[in-house]
């Protein structure tokens, strides 16, 4: 049996008399940039979210770089965020002028400890990304904490966790702005790049919506420095059709969880996910710690089954950072979660059957057959 890692086209062929439709209308309706389906996709986030604003842009990397900008981070300034993360929630920053300075994660939730955060905040510090990593929302309550002490800008990276929840409140609608990402592996995927900002700010709305558009509010006339960072029509069409699903998915995908922990955790040389009391984790990745992790994804590949490692080398680590002086041994949560994590196929069009089989590789891998 071949199991992919990830299979986009299942879904599809669920849903596509309506996605089919929702594109041709939109052809047929000849406005591509910032259209009906742009605005109204912005309503349904902003309702999903729970926030009074939400703003379309190009990728969840915009996302970010306009949250920052329009808070007023750039050179000079730090910014907190976790070394476990995608390359690009610390890029941003970078790109920006500001500094990254990044905080160890704590282990079970491969998010970044709070605990730690707070010896790092200098007088050059302005803002914090707490990245929802997985699907599983940070300590928001102890981030605001530290907010309000500091007088910080909080912007999330929820680009991995649309949907999840932490104290009945939704990923997205806690920080100054929330960022999303519509990549098409994500729970919430276009077909191509996509993005989008939350807010309650007013302030930030005006910027924002300001920032992506170069910084014109009448056309031609241009009140600052922005960016091309527009969603695609044709993006904000096809995500309001999939946005009516995406409870039910994330639904599937946590039984899927379940299964795959019901099947592994009486394996000692398998940790398998964490999720916390006040929370709820939507899965965009069921990651395990496994010993002889590259054994394992070995043997998983070799049996057809595709898995994934998020994220190989910690951030500090990286060459792009080496300017930044870390060292190895800064962060060693990271470090050990970098060699021991592995993702297993985890999409909600996933079958029973396919997972019991992942799970059955695994078992034979460690004996427990
Ligand atoms: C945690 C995190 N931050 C930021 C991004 C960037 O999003 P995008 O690929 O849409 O630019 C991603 C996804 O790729 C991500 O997983």
């Amino acid at each position: 049996m071949k199991i992919p890692g990830f299979d986009l086209k299942r879904q599809y062929q669920m849903i596509k008399p309506e996605i089919n439709g929702v594109i041709q209308s939109v052809l047929d309706g000849g406005q591509f940039i910032l259209g009906e389906n742009v605005s109204l996709l912005e309503e349904e986030i902003a309702n999903y979210c729970g926030v009074k604003h939400a703003i379309g842009v190009a990728s969840g990397t915009d996302a970010l770089l306009l949250s920052l900008r329009a808070c007023g981070i750039g050179p000079e300034d730090e910014v907190i965020t976790t070394p476990f993360t995608f390359f690009a929630t610390a890029e941003v920053i970078s790109n920006l002028g500001a500094k990254p300075v990044f905080v160890d994660i704590e282990p079970e939730t491969f998010n970044i400890d709070i605990e730690k955060i707070e010896k790092s905040i200098t007088k050059k510090t302005r803002a914090i990304i707490p990245v929802h990593l997985f699907g599983q929302i940070c300590d928001m309550d102890q981030i605001m904490n530290l907010k309000e002490k500091y007088n910080l800008f909080i912007i999330e990276d929820a680009c991995q966790a649309i949907g999840a929840t932490y104290r009945d409140k939704k990923s997205g609608s806690m920080g100054n702005t929330g960022c999303f990402s519509f990549f098409p592996t994500k729970n919430l995927g276009g077909y191509g790049d996509g993005g989008m900002i939350t807010t309650d700010n007013d302030e930030l709305k005006e910027k924002l919506f300001l920032l992506r558009g170069h910084g014109s509010k009448k056309k031609y006339y241009h009140d600052e420095l922005g960016y091309n960072s527009r969603l695609d029509e044709l993006q904000a069409a096809i995500l309001r059709v999939k946005l009516r699903y995406l409870d039910r998915w994330i639904s599937r995908r946590q039984e899927l969880a379940n299964l795959y922990t019901s099947l592994l955790s009486d394996i000692p040389d398998v940790i398998t996910p964490v999720v916390k009391g006040d929370r709820t984790h939507t899965f965009h990745q069921y990651v395990i710690r496994a010993k002889d992790r590259d054994s394992l994804q070995k043997y998983l590949s070799d049996s057809g089954i595709g898995s994934a490692i998020y994220y190989p080398l910690p951030l500090h680590l990286q060459k792009v950072y080496r300017y930044l002086g870390y060292k190895p041994g800064d962060f060693p949560q990271a470090e050990k979660a970098s060699g021991e994590v592995l993702a297993l196929p985890m999409w909600p069009e996933l079958k029973n059957e396919e997972a019991e089989e992942v799970a059955g590789v695994i078992r034979k891998f460690y004996g427990k057959a």
